[in-house]
């Protein structure tokens, strides 16, 4: 039970959301990321340290075995390979919804639909379900921006309130898949720490099983 054990996170929700998980699990950051520029963060546990990473490279970490367990976006997991992890829990937090989304009143299209979105993968995949040939266009952020000064037609993004897409004359149009946080594990971590991990799924599982 005296293993190492890594654990890759971002900051911002993911962070916020999973501190009420570590805690149950007896894990208790002595810095906060948000005003912490330190990116490996201890723990009161002395065994057990945080990785502050970007959302989208929490997988990369996990996958590589540099992080043993981390909390990823479904949304993310969608987008990256799968090899030597396991999705091990739904977390039931930073829930919102992939959707297509595009302007209030929208011109009739005389060509293919270009779509704008950092979603690539998803969004191939939720066209070609449908049949429907469109033209995707990668972006990193701020998608809400293309349909305005058309750069693209529609977006596939995230929604959650619709704040983001009102403040920006945009609407939701077509749900794609709703998305949470999951726990993900490395395949080789799971086997060799598999106590120390294990316990900490049960104790997530006490307080998610409350709350949801
Ligand atoms: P990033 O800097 O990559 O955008 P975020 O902290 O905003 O990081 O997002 C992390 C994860 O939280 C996303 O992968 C997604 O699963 C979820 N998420 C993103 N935006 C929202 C939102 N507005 N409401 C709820 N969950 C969200
Ligand atoms: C996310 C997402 C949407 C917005 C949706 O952005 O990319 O833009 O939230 O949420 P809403 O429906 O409640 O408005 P985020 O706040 O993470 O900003 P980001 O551009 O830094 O990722
Ligand atoms: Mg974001």
């Amino acid at each position: 039970m005296n293993d190492q054990l890594t654990i890759a996170l971002s900051k911002g929700r993911i962070y916020k959301d999973t501190l009420p998980l570590l805690e149950a699990a007896g894990i208790e950051p002595l810095e906060d990321p948000s005003k912490s520029r330190k990116l490996i963060i201890p723990t009161k546990q002395d065994n057990v340290r945080l990785l502050i990473v970007r959302a989208t490279d929490a997988p990369t970490y996990v996958a590589h075995g540099a992080a043993d367990i981390g909390v990823a976006g479904k949304d993310v997991l969608m987008e990256a390979p799968s090899d030597n992890l396991f999705e091990l829990l739904d977390l039931h937090i930073a829930k919102c919804k992939l959707m297509v989304a595009g302007p209030e009143n929208e011109k009739p299209h005389g060509h293919r639909l270009k779509i704008a979105t950092k979603y690539i993968k998803s969004a191939q995949a939720y066209y070609a379900e449908k049949g429907e040939q469109v033209d995707l266009i990668k972006l990193y952020g701020s998608m809400e921006i293309a349909p305005l000064i058309d750069l693209a037609d529609r977006i596939v993004d995230l929604v959650d309130t619709g704040n983001t897409l009102r403040a920006n004359g945009l609407v939701p149009m077509e749900h794609i898949a709703d998305i949470s946080s999951r726990l993900i594990v490395n395949q080789h971590a799971y086997k060799t720490k598999f106590d120390q991990i294990n316990n900490i799924i049960q104790q997530f599982k006490t307080v998610i099983e409350k709350e949801n």
